[in-house]
């Protein structure tokens, strides 16, 4: 045995006990795509997708990805340097159009396009403030950019979601430029940024301020383009990032920004130049769900925000904890290891799938179910979800915020 299977071997023991006792929750198959699909040949309403308007299997979106699978295949067998199709310039274009920015690079991975906007400005004169739950993308992007000879920004965090703390920071920051990174929504919590607040200090300081819109895009704002829109907000963010592996229904990355830098990104940044291009049928997916939403993006929105407030209504009279969220992301606090693991495997065989985010996603006492409603959840799905999650919060002592008596060791 090499060193490296000795350390494989003892840093899986957590997981190797978690699945002798049959409670391992993650990668569960899916045996087909959409919001109702089966396990292990049983039917299952999945809550924990970000699927938001329940386009990603709509037939026209499908169509379009055949058809663009005829003309181009899956891959382009290379980064976009040398592998950019006319499908991708004209889907920039658009994106830039619709969400008010002069201009759009699209990346493989939402992941990368993040690390590509921070990588690329990055430097020994930067200082990089991010928000204590950033995202992963944001981390690594930030590490990467620390780690990397000869750039080396300073690095600090604010609490989360407080001007006050990040105003502490840009006071005391040592370096001459100032990066802030956030996001319009938190994905596991489900709350929106303070951007109008964050947007009005960064002009006091002279920072910019870059935005991970990952969960706003298709969400929020009339018509649906983002956390901007919906605070009023447009042309006051200089870069924002976002993703196709969530309203639109596949994966990529979106950077969006000035003219001059989305060209300097795209000329920059290594995770651009030395990944493979998005393949043309995910590229004809998010084309056909833009059409979409150029139409009828408003319709989407509202229908989105509606079953949104009928679950949290139902859900808080139920008296469950919502924890922070004010949006469709709703996570459902269980505020305990077994008792989330409990829910979610006694949902799971009643067909009904939220995935238990435990530590060390979140911090322990912050364990929880993820919920997400979407336009493609329908109010049978929802009564029936609702129905179940009180009788096992009840059974489970998440209502009561008990301890689980029954089941306690010792
Ligand atoms: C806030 C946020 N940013 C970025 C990403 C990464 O996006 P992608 O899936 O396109 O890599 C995600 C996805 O999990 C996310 O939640």
């Amino acid at each position: 045995m090499s060193w490296i299977d000795e350390k494989a071997h003892l840093e899986l023991a957590r997981i190797r006990e978690a699945r002798e006792k049959q409670s391992y929750p993650y990668f569960r198959e899916f045996e087909s795509g959409g919001l109702h699909t089966t396990i292990g040949g049983k039917p299952v309403t999945n809550f924990s997708s970000n699927d938001y308007l329940g386009l990603t299997n709509h037939p026209k979106v499908k169509a379009a990805s055949i058809a663009a699978v005829e003309k181009y295949a899956c891959g382009l067998s290379s980064s976009r340097v040398q592998a950019t199709t006319v499908e991708h310039v004209e889907l920039e274009k658009r994106l830039a159009k619709w969400y008010g920015f002069e201009s759009c690079l699209v990346f493989t991975t939402g992941y990368q396009a993040m690390i590509g906007a921070i990588v690329a400005f990055a430097d020994k004169e930067t200082t990089l403030i991010l928000d204590a739950y950033a995202h992963a993308c944001i981390l690594d992007g930030t590490f990467m950019a620390a780690g990397t000879p000869g750039r080396q920004p300073e690095v600090r965090f604010f609490n989360h979601n407080s001007p006050k703390s990040l105003e502490r920071i840009l006071k005391t920051k040592e370096r001459k430029n100032a990066m802030v990174l956030v996001e319009g929504i938190y994905s596991l919590d489900g709350d929106m940024g303070l951007i109008k607040e964050f947007v009005e200090i960064c002009a006091r300081y002279d920072a910019v301020l870059v935005v991970d819109d990952a969960h706003g895009t298709g969400t929020l704002g009339r018509r649906g383009t983002g956390i901007l829109e919906h605070l009023g907000l447009e042309g006051q963010v200089p870069v924002v990032v976002s993703t196709f592996s969530k309203t639109f229904g596949g994966i990529g990355g979106i950077l969006l920004g000035s003219n001059e830098v989305v060209e300097h990104v795209k000329n920059a940044a290594r995770s651009f130049l030395f990944s493979a291009s998005l393949p043309v049928p995910v590229v004809a997916a998010a084309s056909t769900i833009l059409d979409m939403l150029e139409t009828d993006g408003p319709k989407y929105v509202k229908e989105l925000h509606q079953k949104a407030e009928y679950m949290r209504t139902q859900l808080t009279s139920a008296g469950f904890d919502l924890g922070a969220s004010n949006t469709h992301i709703m996570p459902v606090m269980c505020r305990d290891e077994r008792k989330t693991i409990f829910m979610h495997t006694a949902l799971l065989e009643c067909g009904v799938l939220m995935v238990p985010i435990l530590y060390p996603g979140v911090k322990v006492g912050e364990e929880r179910l993820r919920v997400n409603i979407t336009c493609g959840h329908t109010q049978e799905d929802m009564d029936n979800a609702i129905e179940l999650l009180k009788s096992y919060g009840e059974a489970f002592f998440v209502l009561s915020g008990d301890e689980i008596g029954p089941y306690e060791e010792g």
